[in-house]
């Protein structure tokens, strides 16, 4: 009795998982460019900033308009800055992979291409090693690395955005399409 509890537990216990990682998934809300703008776009300028300023230096005081954003401006400070914004550029992937995600245009990302997915690994590979840099307060390093980075937005925003007929080409590349 006591086993057949046991094992019927632990079936609950995998089932309750894979049920608890299926309610994760949650549906994309926003544009594939509404992601670049809220996430891609400045998390990458704050990496890009290190070229021009050694983020240990101390920041100068944000002006006490009372704002919540300001009045905790200084509460994360330094290198972790740098390493938090890599981070969430190394882990975007997986949101600009969202399956079902809109362009702006109503074309779906083109997820499911190999080269799409190229460029997003690369991505993901280049902030990574920013991370990695980042943790050893590598300045050099990671101005070094903007370069990659740069590269890697620019290898995708050249095959997937383009600005030509209103936008209405983007999103829209030639690549392999992988099956399902
Ligand atoms: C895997 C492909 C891919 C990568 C990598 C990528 N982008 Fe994009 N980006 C796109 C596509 C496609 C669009 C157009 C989205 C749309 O129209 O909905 C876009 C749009 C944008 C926009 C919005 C432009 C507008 O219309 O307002 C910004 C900003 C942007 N990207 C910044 C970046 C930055 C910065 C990086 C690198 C850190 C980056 N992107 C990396 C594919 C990519």
């Amino acid at each position: 009795m006591r086993a057949a509890l046991l094992v019927a537990t632990m079936i609950g216990v995998t089932a309750g998982s894979v049920g608890a990682q299926t309610a994760l998934e949650t549906p994309p809300v926003g544009t594939l460019a509404q992601i670049m703008r809220g996430i891609y776009f400045p998390n990458s300028n704050i990496i890009f900033d290190t070229q021009m300023r050694d983020p240990a230096a101390p920041r100068e005081e944000k002006g006490a308009d009372g704002t919540v954003s300001n009045t905790f401006a200084g509460i994360y400070t330094g290198w972790q800055v740098v390493e938090n914004a890599a981070l969430v550029l190394a882990e975007g992937a997986s949101l600009i992979n969202k399956p079902g995600r809109p362009c702006q245009n109503g074309r779906l990302a083109p997820v499911q291409r190999y080269d799409w997915l190229r460029y997003s690994r690369e991505m993901t590979d280049v902030s990574w090693a920013i991370y990695q840099a980042a943790l050893e307060k590598d300045q050099e390093k990671v101005g070094e690395l903007t370069n990659d980075l740069a590269q890697a937005c620019d290898n995708c925003h050249e095959v997937y955005r383009s600005n030509a007929q209103g936008a209405s080409l983007r999103c829209l590349g030639s690549g392999i399409i992988l099956p399902n």
